[in-house]
């Protein structure tokens, strides 16, 4: 799961899918990163947290990390939350294997569509719930496909 900061829609996305897969007892892999290096190594955003806690997932032990090229060898499938996330993971693939790893995460609810989760960093409170939703449902796909 991979946006800009890292700390508010790639790792609510990461929390959700892994509660998931731990309550199902699935056997994948779950991670996140931003393609900025401007928050690494901080806890997610205060109101991602609030927001998941209220919503039952907990993202406090998360930290912030920079997407790196190593990634496209250690994940089956990297998704973007927006077209400029998707622009910059694929800057960085070298082979056309890396290149198809690489999906917007909202086609998974609407293929095709290459909709945007939107970033709520500089909005109000209730786009912190909207992002949340997204993804528990886009997170519901990929559990039914990959699961
Ligand atoms: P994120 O949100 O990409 O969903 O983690 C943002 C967090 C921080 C910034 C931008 C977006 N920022 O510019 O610092």
């Amino acid at each position: 799961m991979v946006c800009l900061g890292n700390i508010c829609r790639s790792p609510i996305a990461e929390g959700i899918l892994r509660q998931k897969v731990k309550d199902q007892g699935l056997n994948i892999e779950t991670d996140s990163a931003g393609t900025s290096s401007f928050h690494i190594g901080e806890a997610p955003d205060r109101r991602m947290r609030a927001t998941a806690k209220q919503n039952g997932v907990d993202i406090d032990d998360l930290r912030a990390r920079q997407f790196v090229p190593a990634d496209f060898d250690r994940f089956d499938i990297i998704y973007a939350m927006d077209q400029s996330n998707y622009n910059n993971i694929l800057s960085l693939a070298e082979s056309e294997v890396e290149i198809s790893k690489v999906k917007m995460i909202l086609n998974e609810i609407q293929p095709g569509a290459n909709q945007a989760v939107p970033d709520p960093y500089y909005g109000g409170d209730e786009g912190f719930q909207h992002v949340f939703d997204l993804l528990d449902e886009a997170t519901d796909v990929i559990i039914e496909k990959y699961g």
